[in-house]
């Protein structure tokens, strides 16, 4: 039986998509392997949205080269690679494959192809793909992403995706609730909603807010979670159904991308500063304990030094509980790289250094503050240090927990007994499990 290494970056659908890949291929006879020296196929599925997470690629490609034996494939799939395309192939010399997030119905053909010695690649749209009788393998566990929406139709001046996922299309609802409940069968009582605009997911009948009371309706499921929603489609509908959903946690990320209208405007993002925050006590008002978490890019062609203060004064304005950070990277065939002004490097890396300290003394103010607070923790895994357990509570705070590894997958009631700043230590109060 020929064995395969998926190796991912990026973000969470593209940890879907290896699941799905895994899936793909095991229905055609691979197993998987988890050691890149002992794979007969070494797949490394990527992200484009930042030069520097391709840079890291290609040095990773390097090294996998030395585990290739004859006959052996490498491949490249994923964002960087549909990017890229047949390029690839000229571009890192032992690369045999490279396939786009559309055409991964055609990988184990191609795989073969590349075994028998073909340098092959498959990047083509299609725009109605959502993998739907493809089982994904996920590691068993209580927390499972589900991908609801491919593709992107918004059109962020900065921004790759929507040229390496092709458009927007949604899955149907009932297709959703039919793998929600089969993970629920399977011990899973959390999952996370995956699309690049999560929330205007639509199938043509249903919208994100029936998505979200479908999904939350589901025995055995005690957790909902999204990412990443669009500011501007925070209908008062999805708002409600959030309310009226209990499953639903109180943490949404919101990618806001700048605190001023003027450089909004030429992301074109589709809001102000001030409907953002509208968009914010809205949730909040809805969502008694929500925590809110961004992401956010200095350095944004034209970004003048009070523009940047002005994204400085909405971390606290907004009071968002995290924020991941990130340098502009100018990305070639989007409209970004027309404008003028660019940021000097050294301007943008001064900017994200300060955004990352305010960032930082605003989480630690919050989480200094919760101490003390009992929280529902769902134990999700053995964390890395100390025998202990990393556990999760419905606001996304990381607690560490003494519980032995045959606690994964229970809640407790916990009090947080203290933090670095960032994630927790915490302490079970009550000693069942079936709390709710
Ligand atoms: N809608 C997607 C966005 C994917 S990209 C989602 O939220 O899942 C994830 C984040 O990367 C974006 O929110 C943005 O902050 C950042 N990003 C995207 N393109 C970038 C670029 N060219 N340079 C720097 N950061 C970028
Ligand atoms: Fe990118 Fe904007 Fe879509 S950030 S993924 S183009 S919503």
């Amino acid at each position: 039986m020929k064995r395969v290494y998926i190796e991912t970056y990026g973000c969470q659908m593209n940890v879907a998509d290896s699941e799905l890949m895994f899936g793909l291929l095991g229905g055609a006879g691979y197993a998987r392997a988890d050691d890149p020296a002992e794979a007969d196929v070494m797949l490394v599925n990527t992200c484009a949205v930042r030069d520097n997470a391709e840079q890291r690629v290609i040095g990773r490609m390097g090294e996998l080269q030395r585990h290739k034996r004859p006959g052996d494939v490498l491949g490249v799939v994923g964002c960087m690679a549909q990017r890229l395309g047949p390029a690839l192939l000229e571009r890192v010399p032992r690369v045999d494959l490279v396939v786009g997030p559309d055409a991964y119905r055609n990988l184990a053909d191609l795989i073969g192809l590349a075994g028998a010695g073909r340098r092959v690649s498959d990047t083509s749209f299609r725009d109605w793909e959502h993998y739907e009788d493809v089982p994904p393998v996920r590691e068993p566990g209580p927390t499972a992403f589900v991908t609801v929406q491919r593709g992107c139709d918004y059109r962020c001046t900065f921004c790759i995706v929507p040229y390496t996922r092709g458009a927007e299309r949604s899955r149907r609802l009932a297709d959703v609730v039919r793998e929600v409940a089969e993970l629920a069968a399977s011990g899973t009582s959390e999952v996370t909603l995956l699309g690049q605009t999560v929330n205007s997911y639509h199938d043509g009948t249903h919208d994100f807010a029936d998505l979200l009371r479908a999904v939350g309706a589901v025995g055995g499921i005690r957790r909902v979670r999204f990412t990443s929603p669009y500011p501007t489609e925070f209908t008062l509908r999805v708002v409600e159904a959030m309310e009226a959903t209990a499953a639903v946690c109180e943490h949404v990320h919101l990618p806001v991308q700048s605190g001023s209208d003027a450089v909004l405007r030429r992301m074109l993002r589709r809001y102000t500063r001030r409907a953002y925050l509208e968009v914010v006590a809205r949730l909040r008002a809805a969502i008694p304990g929500v925590t809110l978490s961004t992401d956010i890019i200095v350095g944004f062609p034209g970004e003048t030094e009070a523009q940047f203060e002005e994204t400085l004064s909405l971390i606290a304005e907004a009071d968002f509980d995290d924020a991941y950070t990130f340098k502009y990277s100018a990305r070639e065939g989007t409209p970004a790289v027309r404008l003028h002004d660019h940021v000097p490097d050294g301007v943008a890396a001064e900017r994200l250094d300060r955004l990352i300290e305010v960032v930082r003394a605003n989480a630690r103010r919050k989480n200094a503050g919760r101490v003390g607070q009992v929280h529902e923790v769902l134990v999700e895994r053995p964390a890395r240090r100390g025998g202990l357990m990393l556990g999760r509570t419905r606001t996304n705070h990381l607690v560490l927990l003494d519980l032995p590894p045959s606690a994964a997958g229970e809640y407790h009631r916990c009090r947080l007994t203290g933090t670095t700043g960032s994630t927790f230590t915490g302490a079970v109060v009550t000693p069942t499990l079936a709390v709710l």
